[in-house]
C-alpha cells in the first residue's frame, strides 16, 4: 500500500513539475522565485536511499581528511595551491545531433558540472566562473550536479549567481552524488528559490516560433537499472535534451531514441594519458569523458569545474558552450 501511495504521489508531482515548466515568464529574470514545495516533497519521497549527513557523509568527510588535508598537510600546502593555480578551460563546442529540433538550430547550452563548492572552489572562484559563463551569450544553463563538495550551507550566494544568468531557454540543475551528501532536500530548495529549475524525473518545455523543447533531468544514482527506471519514467513525453549527473543513463537514453544527453560525475578520471583523455582512471565508466554516439543519440560528458581531490594530470578543469546543430 505504502509504495502504491507513493507512486501515486511521486506521478503527482512530476505532473506539478511538467506544468510548472511551460511557465516561461516564472524563468525570466526578476521573476518571484519558484515554489520549492513539489522539490521538498519529492526528494522527501527518495529520503531512504538518500539519506541526510549518513554514513556517504561521514565516508567523504572522512576521505577529505585523508586525501586532501593530511596530505597537503605533509606537502606544506602545495597540492592545494597548485590545484588552484591551474586554468580552467573555456570551450566552445559544435555539436551536430541528429534529430535535434530545427528550430533550436544553434542553441547555446552553458554546461557547467562538478564545481564542487567547498575548499578546493572558493566561492569567489565559483562566482567567478558563472560569471564568465554569464558573458557567454548562452541560451540555456545546464548544470549537471555536484555544486557542492560536502555541506551545502553557504553556497546561497554560488546559487544565486547561477540563478541570475541571462538564459532565455531557461536555467536547470539536476543533483549529483556529492549534493545528497549533506541535506539535498534543503539544497535543492534552495536552488529553485534562487531561480533553479531542478529537474527530479520531471520535463520542462520551452517554445519559441510555435516549436517546443523538451529538457528532462533525472536525479543521481549509481545504479544503472535505478537510472534506466528513472529514464524511461520521463521517457514518453520524448525529450530533446536530458541532464544526468551519472553517464551511465546513456545506455537507456539512446534506447529511448533521447538526441542529445548531457552528464558530469567522472571528473574525466581527473588523471590522463597525454592527449588521450579518454584512457583515464575513471576506471568504472565507460563513457568518461567528452563526446559520444550510440544509434541518433549524442552523449556528451564534462569532465567538471572543480575536484573532491585537488589534483588534474592531462584533464584540465571545464566549462563548455555547447553549440546545438541539426545534423
Ligand atoms: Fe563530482
Amino acid at each position: 500500500m505504502k509504495k502504491k501511495a507513493a507512486a501515486k504521489h511521486q506521478s503527482k508531482l512530476r505532473d506539478a513539475n511538467s506544468a510548472k515548466a511551460g511557465d516561461q515568464s516564472s524563468h525570466k529574470s526578476g521573476a518571484k522565485p519558484q515554489d520549492t514545495s513539489h522539490v521538498k516533497a519529492h526528494l522527501k519521497l527518495h529520503s531512504k536511499t538518500h539519506p541526510k549527513r549518513g554514513g556517504k557523509f561521514q565516508r567523504a568527510k572522512l576521505r577529505q581528511i585523508i586525501f586532501t588535508k593530511a596530505i597537503d598537510r605533509i606537502l606544506k600546502g602545495r597540492l592545494t595551491r597548485r590545484h588552484l593555480e591551474q586554468p580552467i578551460a573555456f570551450r566552445e563546442i559544435e555539436i551536430a545531433v541528429p534529430n535535434w529540433p530545427r528550430a533550436f538550430d544553434g542553441l547555446r547550452i552553458g554546461h557547467l558540472s562538478d564545481l564542487h563548492w567547498g575548499e578546493l572552489m572558493p566561492l569567489n572562484r565559483g562566482i567567478e566562473l558563472v560569471e564568465r559563463l554569464d558573458s557567454a551569450r548562452i541560451d540555456m544553463l545546464a548544470c549537471t550536479g555536484d555544486v557542492v563538495d560536502l555541506e551545502w550551507k553557504g553556497c546561497e550566494p554560488l546559487l544565486k549567481a547561477m540563478g541570475e544568468i541571462r538564459a532565455s531557454m531557461g536555467r536547470y540543475l539536476v543533483l549529483g552524488n556529492h549534493d545528497h551528501l549533506d541535506d539535498a532536500v534543503e539544497f535543492a530548495a534552495a536552488a529553485a528559490h534562487h531561480k533553479l529549475d531542478v529537474l527530479h524525473e520531471s520535463v520542462a518545455t520551452r517554445r519559441r516560433a510555435e516549436h517546443d523543447l523538451r529538457v528532462a533531468g533525472i536525479d543521481w544514482n549509481k545504479s544503472p537499472k535505478a537510472l534506466r527506471a528513472s529514464v524511461e519514467a520521463i521517457a514518453h513525453t520524448r525529450p530533446h535534451l536530458l541532464l544526468t549527473h551519472n553517464p551511465k543513463a546513456f545506455a537507456a537514453a539512446s534506447d529511448a531514441g533521447i538526441p542529445l544527453v548531457l552528464a558530469g560525475h567522472t571528473h574525466g578520471g581527473q588523471v590522463a594519458l597525454r592527449n588521450k583523455p579518454q584512457k583515464n582512471m575513471a576506471l568504472a565508466h565507460r563513457h568518461s569523458s567528452g563526446f559520444y554516439e550510440q544509434g541518433v543519440s549524442r552523449l556528451f560528458v564534462n569532465v567538471g569545474a572543480g575536484a573532491w581531490f585537488p589534483y588534474r594530470r592531462n584533464v584540465p578543469a571545464e566549462i563548455v558552450v555547447l553549440v546545438a546543430r541539426r545534423g
